[in-house]
């Protein structure tokens, strides 16, 4: 670990960045199906990670996934501090597990804590933090069981997806529900496939955003918020738009000179959830206008995809005018402010 430094000490010339990442290979023998992993890292993103941390003078070490960690974490390696992008793969915490594992090692780790990971990948506990702290979001209802279906009382049209999943996993033109013959079929099919809860919401029928955000509490800051404007008929931004977006989906920046009040609006409602939700660092918020107009947050991603030139928090910035570098460079100074740690002399201008 590093020595604790005084304010006119400088940082020791190579600090280690552990790196965990969750790689779709290292699962490939285990017979899950592409959608199981489909969350789950390429070489890519790894390789970009690394080569990122490494231009800003750390020494990187790939830990890979939880199972790993919990191997050289108990043979007493350490590292100043861990990049962490584990998805996890089983139960909704599970992209708790490696924060947590941190925590209890004191163990510096980029993104939100352990509690925070939790919550957020349950978007029907989420909606209900916002909700208490008046941000807009759309009306839902949780199903766990087949009983509860026909005592949703929402109005149709409505929306049914996994309580937690990502990727646009289960979601599909079936998500979108007219009748309660539809919302039986639908519910039943979701709760037999992910064997867990269905969050049953209203339809949002407006325009579809992303906001990208880097900091935390008083620091939290906008890198840019990009439309993401579906071509395909069935409009959506499901499982299989988000795995060939090229052909599907447009994607536009959204600034304060094209659209000062949507965009004021979006940047006020994505800087107060993430306060909210006591996000860290850096991630991205999803947005959909309903029918009025009006913005409603479906969901917070406190752990983006961090694919070079594929992930959405990616091309968002990149679009914004931050290359891969800068964004990945602005996460790690976020997370050594958090900790009282010394930045390396920043090579990108700051957001
Ligand atoms: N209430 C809704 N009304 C209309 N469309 C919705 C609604 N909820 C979700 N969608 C559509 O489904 C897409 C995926 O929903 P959501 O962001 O909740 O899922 P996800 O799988 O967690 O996404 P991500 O890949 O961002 O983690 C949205 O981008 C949107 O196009
Ligand atoms: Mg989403």
């Amino acid at each position: 670990m590093l020595p604790k430094l005084g304010t006119n000490e400088t940082m020791p010339l190579q600090m280690t960045v552990g790196l965990t990442y969750d790689l779709k290979d290292d699962y490939k023998d285990a017979g899950l199906d592409p959608e199981t992993i489909a969350e789950l890292d390429s070489p890519a993103t790894i390789d970009g990670l690394e080569a990122a941390l490494r231009q800003m003078g750390f020494t990187v070490v790939r830990i890979g996934h939880i199972k790993n960690l919990t191997k050289r974490l108990s043979n007493g390696e350490r590292w100043d501090l861990v990049f962490n992008i584990c998805e996890g793969l089983h139960g909704v915490a599970r992209e708790a597990q490696v924060p947590a594992l941190l925590e209890a090692y004191q163990i510096p780790c980029t993104f939100s804590d352990a509690a925070g990971m939790a919550l957020m990948l349950d978007k029907g506990l989420t909606k209900l933090v916002l909700q208490n702290h008046d941000i807009s979001t759309a009306p839902f209802a949780v199903v766990r069981a087949q009983a509860d279906i026909d005592g949703v009382s929402l109005p149709f049209p409505l929306f049914a997806k996994p309580l937690a999943e990502g990727t646009g996993k289960g979601i599909s033109p079936l998500s979108r529900i007219e009748t309660h013959q539809q919302l039986r079929e639908v519910c039943t099919t979701l709760l037999q496939k992910f064997a867990q809860p269905v969050l049953v919401e209203t339809y949002l029928a407006g325009r579809e955003f992303t906001v990208g955000l880097l900091g935390t509490g008083d620091r939290t800051r906008v890198i840019g918020i990009m439309e993401i404007a579906i071509t395909d008929t069935d409009g959506l931004y499901g499982y299989n738009n988000k795995t060939d977006w090229f052909d599907h989906i447009q994607y536009k920046l959204l600034t304060l000179e094209t659209e000062p009040a949507l965009f004021k609006s979006l940047c006020t409602l994505s800087v107060q959830a993430w306060q909210a939700l006591n996000c860290r660092d850096g991630g991205r918020l999803d947005i959909r206008c309903d029918e009025t107009g009006q913005p409603c947050l479906m969901e917070i991603n406190p752990l983006a995809g961090l694919c070079p030139g594929f992930s959405d928090l990616v091309v968002l910035a990149e679009m914004a005018g931050m290359s891969y570098q800068a964004l990945i460079e602005n996460i790690v100074n976020e997370t050594l402010h958090r900790y009282n740690l010394p930045q390396p002399r920043q090579r990108h201008e700051a957001a």
